[in-house]
């Protein structure tokens, strides 16, 4: 069975006291892990005192980026060594305003996702078509292509607790979600694609969420769908009645 997984993605908001006020405000209020995880993923200066706020409780916590490599002459980036060693469980990889207004390519975010790895933590690995790709309707060959490229050289092992986000990047932080059948039916073909790359047992256990514009008026839709097993959430994460609203989904 795979453990549902609701994640806030802060992107570039909050500070470190507005971390600790959330964290503070949601902390005793989430559901027990094994039933539904619930991530804060949040920028690296927010990362010390989202730990220590977040310690003892079911908050699992993660970082929005990282490097490949574990130290070195990279000045500005981040060592995915030591957000391990901060006890981070989750880094996000390939957002797709990542790869737009950073350049990443898929080269790059294949060997972030065998960096995290490496370092005992689990990538969420970002995936979705532009507007232009889905009204050419070539949105899955576009999806697949950035999952095959991705995931090269991962173990089944790995893939089997990795972490997959859909989002269509027409539905980011625009307000208009893809429809719950346009989400599962993505979902279900990333999972037939790790299927077909690796086996039915990694497909099976490998999570996949969905990503753009989720907010509690829509999770619960979202989350029925047999292939959607989370939710990538910006906007509607940022505030803590809200966020409790998403992981309590099942209540
Ligand atoms: P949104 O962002 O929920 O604000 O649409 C989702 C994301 O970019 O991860």
């Amino acid at each position: 069975m795979r453990t549902p997984i609701i994640a806030g993605n802060w992107k570039l908001h909050m500070n470190p006291e507005q971390t600790t006020e959330f964290v503070n405000a949601v902390k005793d209020k989430l559901p027990d892990s094994d039933k539904v995880e619930s991530l804060i993923c949040a920028p690296a200066v927010d990362l010390d005192a989202l730990r220590k706020a977040a310690a003892g409780s079911n908050l699992h916590i993660g970082a929005e980026n990282c490097y490949f490599e574990d130290e070195g002459a990279f000045t500005g980036e981040t060592s995915p060594k030591v957000l391990s060693e901060m006890g981070m469980n989750y880094v996000i990889i390939g957002h797709s305003e990542r790869r737009e207004y950073f350049h990443e390519t898929d080269e790059e975010i294949n060997k972030k996702a065998k960096a995290i790895f490496a370092n005992n933590m689990t990538p969420i690995l970002c995936c979705g078509e532009s507007l232009e790709t889905r009204e050419a309707n070539k949105q899955e060959e576009w999806v697949v292509g950035q999952i095959k490229a991705d995931v090269e050289g991962l173990t089944a092992e790995q893939v089997s607790k990795l972490v997959i986000a859909y989002e269509p990047i027409w539905a980011i932080g625009t307000g208009k979600t893809a429809s719950s059948d346009q989400a599962e039916e993505m979902c279900k073909t990333i999972r037939e694609t790790i299927k077909d790359l690796y086996n039915e047992e990694t497909a099976e256990n490998v999570r996949i969420q969905y990503g753009g514009s989720v907010k509690p008026a829509n999770v619960k839709e979202l989350m029925a769908k047999p292939d959607i097993d989370g939710g990538l959430v910006g906007g509607a994460s940022l505030v803590p009645d809200s966020f409790l609203a998403l992981v309590n989904y099942q209540d």
